[in-house]
């Protein structure tokens, strides 16, 4: 694999330590620079996609390869973010690659069932112990849609009740989680607080279709449940005759049987998305037969759903391999690089002192640079640091989430686990540096 390591930033970019963290980062993504012009003449902003949007622009990657990414400059990066979360086996992990591959020769897609989409769906029904019944999508934000759409339908009931700064998706009814205050047909309430939830779903369960929750919070900053907030939370929907949906987008990496398995809850659905594709565009909702009945074409008056790309052969022959080769032994191993890659991260930032906190769960982490770990937060309070941060660790050649987001895939080495320290390290001392 061809993986030509990069000198740390002050010789690479040329520009001596003076250079401010920006200065850098133009002067050695000009490139980028070029196209995020080409871009704003034709897309707003120059970008399809708000969360990877950042200042002064984008950079425009070209290729990825196992832990790295190339940028259109020739800059390489290692790669800590797997299009956020969804590439758990690093990019073009050859397996799949090879798996995707013999799928477009073979015609791509067609409106008919595949042998790949029967395997993946039988690979999730027997890891998911809630799920017998699979129905695929195209992303996290149609399952989302979907799951709203079973659970009103089951329940003649049109409210939503979910986790304030939760994220399912691009959904209007889903998506004001992240604004923080209750939509037209959205309640939210503070993730953790179940006596909260418990309240609402007492005071207005007649009206209430679903509770969505994230096992553990992803977008506001991989914020673990509080001991028996799932379990109870749970309960309290069972109680008000509502259906309990469980994200299971990003933690499906977390255990084989994702983050319900960790948390031991049973929903009444769960949402799937990110690394069931491997790499490709997915979603799916699954539950019990009873409850995933509503969309048996054979019964009257089932649900209509379909969807041009819905279970394409090539997202499922991908996504099988994704999921069979993510064995809890992985998972595992990543945890444990997790674990490794926090505490020196914290060290790093502690030798040049920065107040600096990390919330790591699994293979996922977010970093801060507060003191402690805040709340379930989309505004951030460490906004000016964490932008010079995810800036100055570009320019270190580490690439993760502006907003300070990690998730390892299974291609990591320790080998490369030490050069992300190091570079990390470099970046650490040019935000303290920048002093800002
Ligand atoms: C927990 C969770 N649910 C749903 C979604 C939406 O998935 P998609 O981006 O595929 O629409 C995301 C995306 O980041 C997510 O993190």
């Amino acid at each position: 694999m061809e993986a030509e390591a990069q000198p740390l930033v002050a010789s690479r970019r040329g520009m001596g330590t003076m250079a401010s963290i920006e200065e850098q980062y133009r002067a050695a993504t000009e490139k980028s620079a070029q196209l995020a012009k080409r871009a704003e003449r034709v897309m707003p902003g120059g970008d399809t996609r708000t969360t990877t949007n950042y200042k002064p622009y984008p950079l425009t990657i070209k290729r990825g390869e196992g832990p790295f990414l190339w940028d259109v400059d020739g800059n390489r990066y290692i790669d800590l973010l797997g299009n956020y979360t969804s590439l758990v086996h690093g990019n073009a992990y050859p397996p799949i690659v090879e798996a995707a591959t013999k799928a477009v020769r073979d015609g791509s897609s067609w409106p008919a069932r595949s042998e790949a989409q029967v395997e993946l769906a039988t690979l999730l029904c027997e890891r998911v112990e809630s799920v017998e019944r699979i129905r695929f999508c195209n992303s996290g934000t149609e399952a989302g849609m979907l799951a709203a759409h079973v659970a009103r339908r089951l329940t003649g009931r049109k409210l939503i009740l979910m986790a304030r700064y939760g994220y399912h998706g691009s959904y209007d009814d889903l998506e004001v989680g992240l604004a923080g205050t209750d939509g037209e047909r959205t309640m939210l309430a503070d993730f953790g607080e179940a006596t909260a939830f418990e309240a609402l779903l007492s005071e207005r369960g007649a009206e209430i279709a679903a509770v969505f929750l994230e096992p553990v919070l992803g977008s506001a900053g991989v914020v673990e449940p509080a001991a028996g907030f799932l379990e109870r939370v749970a309960e309290a929907t069972r109680r008000a005759g509502a259906m309990f949906v469980v994200d299971e987008v990003i933690t499906l990496r977390l255990a084989e049987g994702g983050g319900q398995q960790i948390f031991e809850v049973k929903p009444d659905l769960t949402m799937f998305g990110k690394i069931i594709g491997g790499g490709f565009p997915v979603g799916a909702i699954g539950g019990s037969e009873d409850v995933m009945s509503a969309f048996d074409p054979r019964n009257r008056g089932s649900i209509f759903h379909s969807g041009t790309f819905n279970g394409n052969p090539v997202t499922c022959a991908a996504g099988a391999v994704s999921i069979r080769e993510l064995t809890q032994a992985r998972i595992d191993k990543m945890a444990k690089q997790a674990e490794r890659l926090a505490a020196e991260l914290a060290r790093a930032a502690r030798q040049v002192e920065l107040p600096f906190s990390v919330r790591q769960c699994g293979s996922l982490m977010n970093v801060f640079f507060l003191k402690e770990p805040p709340p379930a937060t989309i505004a951030r309070e460490d906004a000016r640091a964490i932008a010079n941060f995810h800036l100055a660790a570009l320019n270190q050649g580490l690439f993760l989430a502006p907003r300070g987001m990690i998730a390892l895939s299974t291609v990591m080495t320790d080998e490369v686990l030490s050069e992300i320290c190091e570079r990390a390290a470099k970046a650490m001392s040019d935000v303290a540096q920048a002093g800002e």
